[in-house]
């Protein structure tokens, strides 16, 4: 058994957990939205001045909700990479220094490892081969798992992410920060076939399409044109129909490349990750396709979908297992590719 105290800070969440391999021993996120509303998005100093206030409360709290002692802990984890390098920072920071303190090994995970690790926590099951759609605010890939580190990233998208274009269509029709939430709140009350709109199909040089790359910047100024087109006409915004075809358009888009993906490679399992899997429209349109092809799909329950210290601990007690430690100088990267997780960890050898 093996357990692990990891941190979140990667951008707008300051999360702690205490996860024993799968399990969740206490899992704390303390959201920063209500901070960054104002500002209609994230402002990565406030983000960075937020974690380090909380951090040092929050490990407190996760230890005594877990209700275990520094001697029962076999690794400390942070997120560093990618993310906001200053919010990734403070949480590296406090995981090190703890490291150092209680004498322990240190392990710097992957972001979005840590998504793909969301889905063993809750079908603890689980095993690879298998396929990880992982749509967030920052990222948006097609992630085949091969083995713990072992992942080749078979599609991605060229230009915003989809949560990101939730949130930009939001901003569009005035829904707030973020924009995921509200528009799959308001779309049950639309049309979602009033208003075509461009599922962001990649042209490749010789015809025909990428099969799994995405974009998503069309589809957003394809709203962009529609709105100005409607208020230029001195129409009443018919904002639920407008949600409610965004949404169709991104849920189609997204569905149709992973179940190709997941046929073209031979995987049975398709395992959604990111605070995009929350989304009714997308879950409704992915199981339909996937049980027509005999293709199961896992939908983590929310709390694991969304930013949280849960998933990078489980994914860290993992690499640990597996003799997989970093060295204490490790830095923080804004970017690095699901591909090259194994750089961040020495083989203990
Ligand atoms: O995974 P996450 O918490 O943070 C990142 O790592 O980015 O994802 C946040 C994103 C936001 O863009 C938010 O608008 C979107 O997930 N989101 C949703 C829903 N809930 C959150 N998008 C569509 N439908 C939802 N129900
Ligand atoms: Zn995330």
């Amino acid at each position: 058994m093996t357990t692990v105290l990891s941190i979140e800070t990667s951008c707008d969440e300051t999360a702690v957990a205490i996860v024993n391999n799968r399990k969740v021993c206490s899992s704390i996120i303390a959201s920063q939205i209500p901070i960054h509303t104002q500002y209609g998005g994230v402002v990565p100093e406030v983000a960075s001045r937020q974690h380090l206030l909380i951090i040092t409360d929050l490990i407190a709290q996760a230890i005594e909700e877990a209700g275990i002692t520094w001697a029962e802990i076999d690794g400390i984890a942070a997120t560093v990479a990618p993310g906001l390098v200053g919010a990734l920072m403070i949480g590296m920071s406090a995981a090190k220094t703890l490291a150092i303190l209680h004498d322990k090994p240190f392990l710097g995970v992957h972001h979005l490892e840590g998504h793909i690790y969301a889905s063993y926590l809750s079908a603890p099951e689980l095993a690879p081969p298998f396929l990880c759609l992982l749509v967030s605010g920052g990222h948006t890939s097609l992630i085949h798992v091969k083995d713990c580190g072992v992942y080749t990233e078979l599609g991605a998208t060229r230009d915003d992410a989809a949560g990101e274009a939730f949130d930009k269509v939001a901003r569009m029709l005035n829904l707030g920060y973020p924009g995921g939430p509200a528009i799959d709140r308001l779309a049950t009350q639309g049309n979602p076939t009033l208003y075509p709109l461009p599922e962001g199909n990649i042209s490749l040089p010789g015809g025909g399409f990428h099969p799994y790359d995405s974009s998503f910047s069309g589809v957003k100024t394809a709203v962009l044109r529609l709105v100005q087109k409607l208020q230029a006409e001195g129409k009443e915004l018919p904002v639920a129909d407008i949600a409610a075809s965004f949404q169709n358009s991104v849920a189609r888009s997204l569905t149709k490349r992973a179940i190709a993906c997941a046929i073209d490679h031979n995987l049975d399992t398709i395992a959604i990750g990111g605070g995009v899997a929350a989304n009714r429209g997308l879950r409704a349109t992915l199981q339909a396709a996937a049980s027509q092809r005999n293709i199961k799909v896992l939908f983590p329950p929310m709390e694991y979908c969304t930013d949280n210290a849960a998933m990078i601990g489980c994914a860290a007690a993992e690499h640990l297992r597996r003799g997989h430690i970093s060295p204490l100088d490790l830095g923080v990267q804004s970017r690095l590719s699901i591909m090259e997780v194994m750089s961040l960890y020495l083989s203990e050898g």
